[in-house]
């Protein structure tokens, strides 16, 4: 078994954060619910366990809290804002809402004799986020100060604490990173000998444990997570993995045609059935507007899908299917639902969490549920995949629907697929394929005036998206050179029928998501 730390979950919507730098570092990293049971905990190879941040204040009528035996398990305990507050409240302190707030960037001075700050600069900035803040804790010692908060950092050496009342996870902590691997290294002395290969190994057992003998229906798309999940499975459980890709009439230009070819090149070894869905997609979603509805209508639909295929595999006496896999990743696990039943907010429902029913039938098999899209390009690398496929620019799931901003027909789709594929392909022919994470056209419900020759126009404007991120969850627009943008823009408007003006999306994420819809 491997090195284990374990974050406990109080609801912070970057809690995977936490997660994500600590398997960066090298060491193996579970998330469980704050009301997870000390005996899960009390395992050899766990080494430390990390308390995650969280919206609820100590004294709120809902607070998470932790079983205090996590205090006593021998192992170093860190705390990261309301996890360290939990902690002095737990231990005879005194949490209190500060006078001032503080949120965002914020300068501390540290202890840089502390293993928590070895090696670091005595000041430092950090991303600072607490309306409470501590008074006090018996045994404790201040390990770092700002203006507002003397206890900006702490160490209680009785029961093996340490708490920080920033975020050291994010990128804004200027020496976050480091912070996080001196508790791992300096402070539970983990060794650091953890790699994605390893990942692969422990989720092809996992799977093989959860599956037994059963078949499994895997939603394919064509996009790096379901590919990767497919090859992964299929490592996994060998034929008794189905892929499934759907037609729902709101793929790209030549898509339908793209991912099969693909598949056939790379993933041939695993059984694939295309079934080409558009006109029930299409009829389903006539007349739907609302984002919400046509994200629920398109999930349900997919399903409906998948249930028939896994019908024809039991007639045909293959066997029973229990399992629908997907190749859903964190970011839309956090932004559809809240996970573990924390208090994180819905921001969209991503069609392949949200859009679900709930008298599925089936079990999920998800094994990116917890990785963010960086780490299963890895995975697909460590798999063999190519480049072709493991750098391909996401795609969601609902497809077009999420990019034409009013009801659904066949004739926009058209109209924007056209206008997609002159938007993709100049911005690869132009080198930027692979540093802008997501290029697109949406299709407005605006129609503007115009002069075309000597003819007036009267059609709808078309708006580019082309954005650089990381892992999807934060984004900024992409600083595309002025010529490429003016070659988009001209040819889309001389080469398809249905736009007449083209708009270029300058908007960051937060407070615009990447999707319109
Ligand atoms: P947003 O629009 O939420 O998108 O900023 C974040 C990333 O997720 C993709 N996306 C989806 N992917 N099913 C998916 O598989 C969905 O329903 C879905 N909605 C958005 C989006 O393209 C971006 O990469």
């Amino acid at each position: 078994m491997h090195e284990t730390i374990i974050v406990l979950d109080f609801g912070s919507q970057v809690t995977q954060l936490i997660a994500r730098r600590v398997r960066e570092a090298g060491v193996y990293c579970e998330i469980l619910p704050c009301t997870a049971s000390v005996d899960e905990m009390r395992r050899p190879e766990v080494k430390g366990i990390i308390l995650s941040g969280g919206p609820a204040s100590v004294y709120g009528e809902y607070a998470p809290t932790v079983d205090k035996k996590v205090y006593g398990l021998g192992i170093p305990v860190m705390g990261i804002c309301y996890g360290m507050q939990l902690t002095a409240h737990l231990n005879g302190g005194t949490v209190k809402p500060a006078d001032e707030r503080e949120f965002g960037r914020t300068e501390i001075v540290c202890d840089i004799a502390n293993p928590l700050f070895k090696d670091l600069p005595q000041r430092q900035t950090v991303w600072m986020s607490h309306g409470d803040r501590i008074e006090n804790i018996p045994g404790v010692n201040a390990i770092a100060k700002s203006d507002n908060c003397p206890l900006a950092a702490v160490e209680i050496p009785d029961i093996k604490f340490y708490g920080v009342q920033f975020h050291p996870e994010v990128v804004h902590s200027e020496h976050g990173f480091a912070i996080l691997k001196n508790f791992l290294f300096h402070i539970c002395n983990c060794k650091g000998d953890w790699e994605m290969g390893d990942f692969i190994e422990e989720e092809v057992a996992r799977i093989r444990a959860a599956v037994g003998d059963a078949h499994v229906v895997l939603g394919l798309s064509g996009g790096v997570d379901s590919s990767v999940a497919a090859v992964l499975i299929h490592k996994a459980i060998g034929s008794r993995l189905t892929c499934v890709f759907v037609n729902n009439g709101l793929l790209r230009k030549d898509e339908a045609q793209s991912v099969q070819d693909m598949y056939a090149e790379h993933i041939a070894e695993a059984k694939l059935v295309y079934v080409d869905a558009t006109d029930d997609f299409l009829g389903l979603l006539a007349g739907v507007s609302d984002p919400e509805k046509k994200r629920k209508i398109i999930g349900n639909e997919f399903v409906e899908v998948f249930r028939r295929e896994a019908e024809k595999i039991k007639l045909s006496g293959e066997g029973e299917v229990k399992f629908l896999a997907q190749g859903t990743l964190y970011p839309d696990v956090i932004e559809s639902q809240s996970v573990h039943g924390g208090p994180a907010s819905v921001i969209k429902s991503h069609h392949n969490v949200g859009g679900l029913p709930e008298d599925l039938e089936l079990d999920l098999l998800e094994p990116f549920r917890f990785l963010f899209k960086d780490e299963v390009r890895a995975v697909g690398t460590e798999l063999g995949l190519p480049d072709s496929v493991v750098w391909r620019q996401p795609f969601p799931g609902p497809g077009l629907a999420v990019r034409i901003c009013s009801d659904i027909t066949a004739e926009k789709t058209r109209v924007l697929q056209e206008a997609d594929a002159i938007v993709r392909q100049e911005i690869e022919d132009a080198g930027f394929g692979r540093e802008v994470w997501q290029y697109f056209a949406v299709l407005l419900p605006v129609k503007t005036v115009g002069v075309m020759g000597d003819e007036r126009t009267f059609e709808n404007v078309c708006a580019i998206r082309a954005i650089t991120a990381t892992d999807g969850m934060t984004a900024d627009f992409a600083q595309l050179p002025h010529d490429l943008l003016g070659r988009m823009s001209s040819r889309i408007i001389n080469e398809v029928r249905g736009i007449n003006r083209v708009v270029y999306d300058i908007t960051s994420k937060p407070p615009g998501t990447i999707e319109w819809e």
